[in-house]
């Protein structure tokens, strides 16, 4: 069993790469993010933005839930080259998802934001940039490998780093990072997830 089974053990779906090999998303189900919202607000969130959407699966499930779901991502998957990727096109085609980057886009208004992974994409230069565009946000959920994560998986033999640099930082140092750039947050254990409300904006 991979690491990422047990710290995401509810959605695992797989996928094309743009050079057209199968690879496996590890992620948390829109039903599952919408119980984190749930548990702050007392009450379901009606849209959705999947920041780092890739295919499109966790819009398509916000969609099929009723949300006013978007995304965006900065690659573009071959979603139209594949069979099983098919019911995702629509979403490319309609603009619901937009091909660009986080700090390039004008900030989303929207119950939930989610980023899986995106946020170690930044530097700790243009990770307080990505964040600001989330003050908008009822609550914002992001998982990715923090430095536990690394020592974890290196216990067992697994070696989760990345060949890209990517921004890997100790749990209490995203907490305390929200928090300075202006975010109530806190770490689901459960999920493996931060979730964090921006402190001027709860409104919901
Ligand atoms: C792990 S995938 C998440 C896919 C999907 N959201 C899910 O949870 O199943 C992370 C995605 O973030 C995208 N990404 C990385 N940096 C980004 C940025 N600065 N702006 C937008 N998307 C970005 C990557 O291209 C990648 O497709």
């Amino acid at each position: 069993m991979f690491y990422y089974d047990i710290k995401y053990p509810y959605l695992r779906y797989p996928f094309h790469e743009t050079d057209g090999s199968v690879w496996f998303m590890y992620s948390i189900p829109v039903t599952e993010l919408a119980k984190i919202y749930q548990s702050y607000y007392g009450k379901m969130p009606k849209s959705f933005f999947d920041c780092g959407a890739a295919i499109g699966e966790l819009v398509h499930q916000a969609t099929n839930l009723g949300m006013d779901a978007r995304g965006i991502d900065i690659k573009k998957y071959p979603v139209e080259k594949f069979e099983s990727e098919q019911k995702y096109v629509k979403y490319f085609q309609s603009g619901r998802i937009k091909i660009t980057n986080i700090l390039d886009c004008p900030p989303p208004i929207t119950d939930l934001a989610y980023c899986n992974g995106t946020l170690t994409y930044m530097t700790e230069t243009t990770l307080p940039m990505a964040l600001q565009k989330f003050k908008n946000v009822g609550m914002l959920v992001a998982i990715h490998n923090t430095s536990e994560d690394i020592l974890n998986a290196q216990k067992t033999g697994e070696e989760l780093l990345h060949a890209e640099p990517r921004l890997i930082r100790p749990i209490n140092w995203w907490l305390y990072t929200l928090n300075k750039n202006g975010f109530d947050a806190d770490f689901d254990k459960k999920y493996g997830a931060f979730w964090a409300i921006p402190r001027n904006n709860k409104t919901r």
